[in-house]
């Protein structure tokens, strides 16, 4: 299948609620409810822009199924399906940091094939589409060429469960801080898998994402030249790396 024109139905309809995002990032006028905890919330921007990409995704494609963030499971058996995260970096759009993205990606049979990453603030566009590289704003990207830890600069991530569970990341950060030459934590996983896949992070792992965190920037970043390893000890968990420092990172971690 030729994913253009859906490339094109993404790419235009992203920015068209990432407008709808920024008026209600600058004008500071949402309700916001928590999920599982005290410190896990959705602001009613995250839901408003899960259904405005759900309802024109549904009108162009009738045929796909949805697994989205706010939302959840819509016809997930379908060959196709969108995997949505609405508003990626929520702490930071309800508290006023700048960085937060909309995620999109499309499965078929379960595989990757297409991801759009878009940045609301700066108007930056992540895309791929399998098997043809990854683009920032149509220009191709590639990870960088970092050969050690010492040189790199590292993202990841904590889960919202981190006082609950004891898979929480602490100890690994403990042991990646000392070796790097920076790290960084973001606050929006689809973003921290295109800086990595820009050449700006040489690394990022992170423990207990969903679905809808990975499903564009995964492919974003193996498009770019990442390579990637799931870690066991909690689902949905990974490193991703340039290929380079990829052991050291991951005799760093486990
Ligand atoms: C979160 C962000 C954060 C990551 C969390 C995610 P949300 O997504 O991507 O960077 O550390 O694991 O859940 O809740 O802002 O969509
Ligand atoms: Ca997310
Ligand atoms: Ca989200």
């Amino acid at each position: 299948m030729d994913y253009t024109k859906t490339m094109k139905v993404v790419t235009e309809l992203v920015q068209e609620v990432g407008a709808f995002q920024i008026e209600k990032f600058k004008s500071r006028a949402f309700t916001y409810e928590t999920k599982s905890s005290e410190i896990d919330i959705v602001t009613e921007v995250d839901k408003t822009s899960e259904l405005m990409l759900m309802d024109k995704l549904a009108k162009e494609f009738p045929s796909f199924g949805f697994l989205a963030e706010e939302s959840g499971e819509k016809d997930i058996d379908l060959e196709y399906i969108w995997v949505i995260d609405p508003l990626d970096g929520t702490t930071n759009f309800s508290v006023g940091v700048p960085i937060f993205a909309i995620s999109v990606g499309l499965q078929k049979n379960g595989d990757s094939v297409l991801g759009v990453v878009y940045m609301p603030v700066t108007g930056d566009m992540y895309t791929s589409i399998k098997g043809s590289g990854a683009y920032k704003n149509n220009k191709k990207i590639q990870v960088n060429k970092t050969n050690t830890l010492r040189e790199s600069v590292i993202a990841t991530g904590f889960p919202y469960d981190r006082a609950e569970n004891v898979v929480n990341n602490v100890n690994e950060f403990t042991k990646v801080v000392t070796k790097v030459k920076g790290i960084r934590r973001l606050g929006a996983a689809a973003y921290d898998f295109c800086l990595l896949a820009e050449g700006v992070y040489a690394g990022y792992w992170e423990y207990g994402l969903k679905p809808w965190d990975y499903a564009a920037g995964l492919l974003i970043a193996i498009e770019a030249g990442a390579v990637y390893e799931m870690m066991t000890k909690r689902d949905h968990s990974m490193i991703v790396s340039n290929p380079t420092i990829f052991n050291e990172l991951k005799s760093t971690l486990i």
